[in-house]
């Protein structure tokens, strides 16, 4: 019973639990889906550099417009399609453009804002936001989007949003997440799935735009977006040598960033211990007869994981194994009623509301019948948002999607020269920094030795300590002091100081 309560109560910035009986998906029947009429001269006339923004084809300033969807396609990619318009919202001193990639019957929704530097020039960032089964609008409104909405009184501009020098897109991912959908019911339950869509979808944008044809490309992402992040990077990466043998200039993919990741289930397990049990970050916050007790039934996880989920993939005895961890490991702290994405604060607000009361602020928002259709909803997207998206989770809990390996594929980008950025608000318990540096320390790269040994130091933002960071070669972990899980929420000004640090390629 604690661990159906416990996946309710995690929907689901991080997924933790792992026994899943069994769902059955309800297929809500859509209709009325596109009926944009497509006009195939206007269609391919993308080109050009015009005054009012990266889209704005050179002919035409009305192309891209506010009131319809504008299609792209791409005959290397012909199930693909993208619909996007200019809308004007959240942030009025740059362009902002939202749409969906269109994937045969499967349809993601995604934000797009220019920076508000230099947007001909600025590198562009791919943000997702974690779950699995949430929505990127949490990032965007919630933390280093251009508007963030943290009351009533709607969206205000954020002036330490990320697209200070950056473009950057926000993607409801995977579908059936925030404002994607499918046309039947259809459902992803990997990342690997999750993957191909992303990676062509990035192949689209930049093939079409060719303003940012060979731009610096981030791919980012939080939480969840910890194993998103690098099978999505490495998806597009692997895609490169298929887009140059095609003629096409190929993504110029120069880091990945995660912030408070799940990147290795495994490490967490230990480190949910010393999080609670010791000083790691606070104090001990668990009785000592739990901690105790949870010591003792440690070792055991970490055998049974090591056993049946790392030597040799087994999926019921891992799976059993994940349960067993989770059981012993993760639920006495959920049952003290802190907030999982914040040691020194309780949980807050309603189920649905992630332990922040204030994302019922953004749902209030993303409901609102007028902002939807200034964006251009889909109108078989339900009337009422949902932050995370449950049959989402569960799916990906029925393949056991995070129990699979992603650090190597972290070595696999960073032996292909991208650069790697770990960061970790210290005060997170689901994906904390213990368990981040334990796997950063003990990822097996050609840089490894020299990373491990090189002890943490202190960084800095004006004068004063943010955090502490260490790198190697192109590999960064970072903590930021005194930040949760969602960095950006807590930490505004030092999250946006480490990003222009490292796009810039400068130290932290
Ligand atoms: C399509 O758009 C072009 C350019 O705006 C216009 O000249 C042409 O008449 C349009 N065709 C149709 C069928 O609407
Ligand atoms: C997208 O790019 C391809 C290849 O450059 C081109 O053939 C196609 O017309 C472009 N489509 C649009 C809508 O720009
Ligand atoms: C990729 O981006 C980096 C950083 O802006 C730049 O130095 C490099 O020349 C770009 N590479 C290509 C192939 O355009
Ligand atoms: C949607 O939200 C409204 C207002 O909060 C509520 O009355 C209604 O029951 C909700 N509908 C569904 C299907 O949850």
């Amino acid at each position: 019973m604690v661990l159906s309560d416990l996946s309710g109560l995690l929907a689901c910035l991080c997924f933790i639990s792992a026994t899943v009986a069994q769902i059955v998906f309800e297929n809500s029947a859509q209709q009325s889906l596109r009926t944009n009429h497509v006009n195939k001269t206007e269609m391919f006339a993308w080109a050009g550099d015009g005054p009012n923004g990266l889209f704005t084809p050179l002919e035409s300033l009305s192309l891209l417009k506010e009131d319809q969807f504008t299609t792209m396609r791409h005959p290397s990619f012909p199930k693909y399609s993208v619909r996007i318009k200019k809308s004007d919202f959240c942030d009025p001193t740059v362009n902002a453009y939202t749409g969906y990639i269109d994937i045969e019957a499967r349809h993601l929704f995604f934000y797009f804002f220019e920076s508000r530097n230099d947007p001909a020039k600025d590198d562009v960032i791919f943000w997702t936001n974690g779950g699995p089964g949430c929505s990127s609008s949490l990032g965007l409104f919630f933390e280093l989007g251009p508007c963030r909405v943290l009351d009533e009184s709607g969206a205000k501009i954020h002036p330490e949003s990320w697209n200070t020098n950056a473009n950057i897109f926000f993607v409801d991912q995977p579908i059936g997440v925030g404002f994607s959908y499918a046309d039947y019911g259809e459902s992803v339950g990997t990342t690997e799935e999750a993957a191909k869509d992303i990676a062509a979808f990035v192949a689209i944008f930049f093939e079409n735009f060719s303003h940012f044809k060979g731009r610096a490309f981030h791919m980012a992402g939080e939480s969840y977006g910890g194993r998103y992040v690098p099978l999505f990077a490495s998806a597009v990466y692997d895609q490169n040598a298929g887009m140059i043998e095609a003629g096409l200039t190929p993504i110029n993919l120069t880091s990945v960033m995660i912030g408070n990741g799940l990147t290795d289930r495994y490490s967490m397990f230990t480190a949910y211990y010393e999080m609670t049990c010791t000083s790691a970050s606070l104090s001990p916050v668990l009785d000592i007869g739990t901690c105790v007790t949870m010591k003792q039934t440690l070792s055991r996880c970490e055998k049974w994981s090591r056993e049946s989920c790392i030597d040799q993939y087994d999926y019921i005895n891992c799976g059993a194994a994940a349960a067993f961890c989770t059981n012993a490991i993760a639920v006495p702290y959920r049952l003290t009623g802190l907030n999982p994405y914040d040691i020194s604060i309780p949980c807050g607000g309603g189920p649905s509301d992630l332990c922040y009361p204030e994302t019922r602020y953004i749902r209030q928002f993303l409901d609102d019948p007028s902002l939807r259709s200034k964006i251009g909803v889909d109108s078989s997207v339900p009337t009422n948002f949902s932050s995370c998206n449950s049959e989402v989770n569960l799916a990906f809990g029925l393949t056991q999607d995070i129990l699979h390996e992603t650090p190597t594929y972290v070595s696999a980008l960073l032996e292909r020269g991208v650069r790697v950025l770990i960061y970790v608000g210290d005060l997170d318990w689901i994906c904390n920094w213990i368990g981040n540096e334990k796997w950063t320390l003990g990822l097996e790269w050609t840089g490894q030795a020299e990373f491990a040994s090189t002890p943490l130091r202190e960084w800095t933002v004006d004068g004063k300590k943010a955090g502490k960071t260490r790198s190697a070669g192109k590999f960064t972990f970072a903590t930021i002091q005194d930040a949760g899980h969602m960095v950006p929420y807590n930490k505004p000004k030092e999250s946006l100081q480490m990003v222009q640090r490292w796009l810039a390629g400068e130290e932290l």
